[in-house]
């Protein structure tokens, strides 16, 4: 009797087994279920990325805001789970999905051909272009692409940035950085001559930034940009909460008016 019961148990316990390391290898099987159950939504993302991602002093606590913020936490109250932002550099956020590090990652990430090929990407929630930034008083120097033959280019590292500027700027140095704040350091200080990055990230940093302005270069790209929210390849049915999610948001215009609360309040605090 007690050795039957001993053998049931050992079977229960092998087969909880087998189901916990069925779960953790693909985590992409119900990864909808997986989040409910846990009652967290894990997102990683790279918060040097203002309008969309970036850190701040609230309550005297150093928080991350910002756009994708918002539709983070709008994907949670969808789902009814608590959402936790795992921060790290960029080139490290979609793995992070790929590892069963993060559930999903929202980072304004360009939903490009390539990456479709490895993870899930929700509807596309924002449209993007990425510009040159200069120093403004050689703004007169750098008029097309071929004025930037021997010079350097700064862009983020992970970003599609990096194939942008190479592919521009054959003849330039592309200088790959973790962060786009350094590279526009490395552009204030003259180590490089131009940084690319979207627009409206650029916007940015030259409202700040009074020796700083946009070059009139257009940069041709591949394929339309535009941002999503990266899952674990075959999420579909978190894929689908995500989109209802992303749809209602755009239908009410909150996107671009969580950006345009980026800009204004960041204005105020520069005065
Ligand atoms: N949209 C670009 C890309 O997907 C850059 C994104 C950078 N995001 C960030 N949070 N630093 O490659």
């Amino acid at each position: 009797m007690l050795n039957k019961k001993l053998t049931f148990g050992l079977v229960a316990f092998a087969s909880l087994m087998t189901l916990s390391a069925c779960g953790s290898s693909s985590q992409s099987e119900n990864s909808l279920e997986t989040i409910k159950e846990k009652g967290t939504l894990t997102v990683a993302m790279n918060p040097e990325f203002a309008p969309f991602e970036f850190k701040t002093l609230v309550d005297g606590k150093d928080t991350v805001v910002g756009a994708d913020v918002e539709i983070a936490k709008a994907i949670g109250e969808e789902l009814g789970v608590e959402v936790k932002f795992s921060t790290m550099s960029f080139n490290n956020v979609l793995a992070a999905v790929k590892s069963g590090k993060a559930d999903i990652a929202i980072s304004g990430i360009s939903a490009t051909e390539e990456r479709q090929k490895v993870y899930d990407f929700s509807d596309t929630y924002y449209e993007s272009k990425s510009v040159l930034i200069v120093q403004k008083a050689e703004l007169s120097t750098y008029t097309d692409t071929d004025s930037f033959a021997d010079k350097s280019i700064g862009t983020q590292k992970g970003s599609i940035q990096e194939t942008i500027a190479k592919s521009n700027l054959s003849s330039a140095h592309i200088v790959s950085l973790t962060q786009p704040g350094e590279a526009i350091n490395e552009l204030k200080s003259g180590q490089v001559q131009g940084v690319v990055l979207e627009e409206a990230i650029a916007k940015g940093y030259v409202a700040k930034n009074d020796d700083l302005a946009i070059a009139d270069i257009s940069l041709k790209s591949d394929s339309t940009d535009a941002y999503a929210v990266a899952m674990p390849k075959g999420s579909d049915e978190l894929k689908e909460a995500v989109n209802k999610v992303i749809k209602e948001l755009k239908a009410e215009g909150k996107i671009d008016s969580f950006v345009q609360a980026v800009y204004e309040q960041s204005l105020e605090t520069s005065e």
